[in-house]
């Protein structure tokens, strides 16, 4: 398949320019069933020759084995790549299944060092703050935060699940790249806060999950046909009821990709890029994957343009879906609104 260039947009004011469209590397060590290192290469090395230039990372995908495999290949493309990696999820060796939050600047201090040893680097390009906790004051997380950026070991910075009124205090404090959020045909609820503060603050929007984790593309029907280890077993809209009800949904996406020749994945990539035009907005979803044919099926979505009347048939969708994006709603932003 050749490849359309993919255009580049700045991130937030003085961030790094980056593709269009970036990359997230999580499923390549955990969460969305099987890995394959091989693979994960080749995709990365596929990604970088369409550029594909913005990774997405976070110390807690595969508990640090994810800034552990991408790690030498941004070091092999040092000038060519801009990593992005988070922290807040805390995770521990002797209990698998334990996440905590912490945003306190002694952890973060030593997040950071952690994910810099990791990842073979001196600087991480974006490092974003994962999940709030509400506990510390944000002020204070994006002060030290902000420090790392003075002592050299971060370039810019990101916050990740994030409310409007949270984006704006922590810009008050120093500038943000980049804001980080759930955001796809199935999963609005960051316009009623977040989008408005970053457009209006010139922060660019990172849509995570822009393929509803898949559920969108019809790779997979219901949380109970996939492996018992998967996450998205554990979300509240892929399984029982809620998934035989938003399979319905997903028809629409379908219908829309056989009228032009596209997939439903390259509907709902298309779908978010132009949302964020209405909202005069930067954005870079991070479609996620394993493999080569999709990151070309996924890069491709950014030549297709939705008509008036094919947005006017998905703009409903959001609001008709069954279950909640997370068991926990509190560690999201609209847990918090
Ligand atoms: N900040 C946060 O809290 C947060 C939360 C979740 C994710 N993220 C980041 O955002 C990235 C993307 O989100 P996500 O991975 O959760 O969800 P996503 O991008 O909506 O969907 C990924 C899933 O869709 C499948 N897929 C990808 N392209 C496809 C295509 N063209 N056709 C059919 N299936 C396709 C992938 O499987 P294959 O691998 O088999 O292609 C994977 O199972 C992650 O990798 C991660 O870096 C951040």
């Amino acid at each position: 398949m050749t490849l359309p260039a993919l255009p580049t947009v700045r991130l937030g004011q003085d961030g790094p320019v980056v593709g269009a469209q970036g990359l997230g590397c999580m499923g390549m060590s955990e969460f969305y069933g099987p890995t394959d290192t091989a693979e994960a290469l080749a995709t990365l090395d596929a990604a970088l020759e369409a550029g594909v230039t913005f990774l997405d990372t976070a110390d807690q995908y595969g508990a640090g084995r994810n800034e552990e495999l991408i790690g030498p290949f941004v070091r092999a493309h040092r000038d060519e790549v801009v990593l992005a990696t988070k922290f807040g999820v805390e995770r521990r060796a002797d209990d698998p299944a334990y996440r905590g939050v912490r945003n306190d600047p002694g952890y973060i201090r030593a997040a950071v060092d952690a994910s810099l040893r990791r990842l073979g680097l001196d600087v991480i390009d974006v490092y974003y703050m994962h999940r709030r906790d509400p506990a510390v004051p944000i002020a204070e997380s994006v002060g030290a935060m902000a420090e790392l950026v003075a002592a050299g070991k971060v370039r810019h910075l990101g916050l990740s699940e994030v409310t409007g009124a949270e984006l704006r205090e922590a810009y008050a404090v120093h500038p943000i790249a980049a804001l980080q959020s759930e955001w796809s045909v199935f999963a609005r609820d960051v316009e009623r806060s977040a989008v408005a503060a970053a457009a209006e603050l010139g922060v660019a929007f990172v849509p995570y999950s822009p393929l509803g984790r898949g559920f969108l593309t019809g790779s997979f029907a219901a949380a109970e046909e996939l492996a018992a280890d998967d996450i998205r077993r554990t979300q509240p809209r892929f399984s029982g009821a809620n998934a035989a009800a938003n399979r319905a949904l997903v028809e629409p996406l379908r219908e829309i990709a056989v009228a032009r020749g596209a997939t439903a994945a390259q509907v709902a990539l298309a779908w978010v890029h132009q949302r964020a035009e209405v909202h005069g907005l930067t954005v870079v979803p991070i479609p996620g994957t394993r493999r080569r044919e999709r990151l070309a099926e996924n890069t491709a979505a950014v030549t297709l343009r939705l008509t008036v009347e094919e947005l006017a048939v998905l703009e409903p969708v959001a609001g008709r879906v069954a279950g909640e994006r997370y068991p926990d709603m509190a560690f999201t932003s609209v847990g918090r609104e």
